[in-house]
């Protein structure tokens, strides 16, 4: 039994947000965390969190959370959000560099860290996965997601930039050069690397949004639930799971 199937008999407890085609394979995995801690009142650092799209949630199903962002503009949105939503005493908004993020948290103090979209940008992933691990206490649980390289270079080829696509296919870095808007991208073997030669034990690895992108508006809109269905459905199984535009990792510190 996967985890996707073990959560289907357990999230009657932890409702969270509605399931978006871009959300739904992430919530079922950090679901199955916290039903496996169910009880527990967690810990959870969410680096380069922005406006709290997991973290209030997270708050509203009783953690404490401590976002650490870059930008003050996605501070104060957070800050915001979670006021509206009644967890303000739940969320603390830190602001500060993933790169830096050793001198910002006690060690061994998280329960859960989120590090979604980040790694991409900062100037170094393999500090800020160290800093990650140092922050977590033995037996507490990573949740990383990075930009897939494979769709990005269907993507450019799909869109006539053919040259492109093999730039980006054939660079170590899954990046299209000077002009990309990030600095890396992974395919699941790097992503799992990353995280093992920090110490972490990669648990799971899922494809997001293996479809989302590719669909016309009208049937990703017009199908909402069958297509978040048939992501989870495709979440887990290569190659799907490899032609996804993110790749999501769920790492253990041991304990
Ligand atoms: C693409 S957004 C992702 C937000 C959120 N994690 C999510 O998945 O919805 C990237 C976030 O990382 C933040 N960020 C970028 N570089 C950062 C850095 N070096 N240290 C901390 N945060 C950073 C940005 O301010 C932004 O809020």
């Amino acid at each position: 039994m996967t985890r996707l199937d073990r959560v289907e008999q357990t999230s009657a407890r932890f409702t969270g947000p509605p399931l978006t085609p871009r959300t739904a394979v992430i919530w079922s995995v950090l679901r199955a965390e916290l039903e496996r801690r169910a009880g527990d009142r967690l810990t959870v650092l969410d680096v380069g969190g922005g406006t709290g799209g997991f973290a209030v949630p997270l708050a509203q199903a009783g953690h404490g959370v401590t976002v650490v962002d870059a930008s003050p503009d996605a501070l104060a949105a957070l800050t915001r959000r979670a006021a509206e939503a009644g967890v303000a005493d739940r969320v603390r908004a830190v602001q500060g560099d993933g790169d830096a993020l050793a001198g910002l948290v006690e060690p061994a103090s998280v329960d859960l860290v989120l590090c979604h979209s980040v790694l991409e940008v900062v100037d170094d992933p393999a500090p800020v996965v160290a800093a990650l691990v140092t922050a977590l206490r033995p037996g507490g649980a990573a949740s990383v997601l990075v930009a897939g390289q494979a769709a990005a270079a269907l993507g450019r080829a799909m869109n006539g930039h053919l040259d492109v696509a093999a730039a980006l296919a054939a660079a170590p870095t899954g990046t299209a050069g000077p002009r990309d808007t990030l600095r890396r991208r992974y395919d699941a073997d790097r992503a799992a690397a990353l995280l093992a030669a920090a110490g972490l034990t990669v648990e799971e690895i899922h494809g997001v949004r293996v479809l989302a992108d590719l669909l016309p508006a009208a049937v990703a809109d017009g199908q909402q639930a069958a297509l978040v269905e048939l992501e989870r459905a495709l979440a887990a199984r290569p190659p799907y799971r490899d032609l996804a535009a993110q790749l999501h990792l769920f790492a253990r510190r041991p304990a």
